[in-house]
């Protein structure tokens, strides 16, 4: 929905409204945001807080999200089920029950077991009102049941993963050298265009072999870190919350 207002009528039909980046409304969450990435060693931006808020009986489907999620109910009453997933390990995106389409297919590729399709039947169930928190681990399903007017505001650890931290950092190392910097032409080609590109991109990968490859894995992980920036890698954290957008 483009703004508040348009959401109304979806609030008053039952269903649980979600809002992202509220912590741009509230002056009071970026200090508190910034304290826990000082405290967990994340660069600043990396956490963003994000509000359900649901009127009546209302609920959110078996799902289990890539992100690590501190949940406090300011008001209401929620009902939660949550069981570890023992599916997938470091999931990327949302994932579904398995008998659903699920948002990003390529999560079935990184799972060594099938989803299950309800909730595991050892999960763990908590009743919590205003003022409980409920902390979600990262991948584990979950499922709520809410009633009343119910208002929670999630902190929520977006990341980076290390394959963040090794592009920004790569890209950051290779942008020095004029032959990255080059235009790709021919990657998209046919024949000879693309043989050439081929070749270009291969040179490239080869030069690699005596220069940052060849490095003590150490002193080249100590380089790389000191060389980025935490800018770059918030702005990988921030494209990974755009996934979420229908939860
Ligand atoms: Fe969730």
């Amino acid at each position: 929905m483009p703004t508040g207002r348009d959401a109304l009528p979806a609030l008053r039909a039952g269903f649980t409204c979600y809002l992202r980046r509220v912590e741009r409304a509230f002056p009071a969450l970026p200090d508190l945001l910034g304290d826990a990435c000082r405290w967990l060693g994340l660069p600043p931006g990396s956490m963003t807080a994000e509000i359900f808020c649901s009127s009546g009986e209302s609920g959110v489907a078996m799902h289990s999200d890539f992100d690590v999620n501190f949940a406090f109910l300011l008001s209401g009453r929620k009902r939660w089920k949550l069981a570890e997933n023992t599916s997938i390990v470091n999931q990327t995106s949302m994932c579904f029950a398995g008998d659903r389409t699920q948002p990003d297919p390529a999560q079935l590729g990184y799972a060594d077991h099938p989803f299950p399709v309800t909730m595991p039947a050892d999960a763990t169930e908590v009743t919590v009102e205003g003022g409980g928190l409920v902390f979600v681990p990262r991948g584990w399903w979950h499922e709520t049941y809410s009633s009343g007017d119910c208002l929670q505001l999630n902190l929520v650890i977006k990341g980076p993963y290390w394959v963040n931290v090794l592009g920004s950092a790569l890209k950051n190392h290779l942008l020095a050298d004029p032959g990255w910097r080059g235009y790709a032409y021919g990657i998209a080609g046919e024949g000879s265009r693309r043989e050439e590109a081929v070749e270009t991109f291969a040179g490239l990968l080869a030069g690699l072999r005596g220069t940052l490859l060849s490095e003590d894995p150490r002193a080249l992980a100590e380089r790389l870190l000191a060389e980025l920036d935490a800018e770059t890698l918030t702005t990988g954290s921030t494209r990974q919350s755009a996934q979420r957008a229908d939860r």
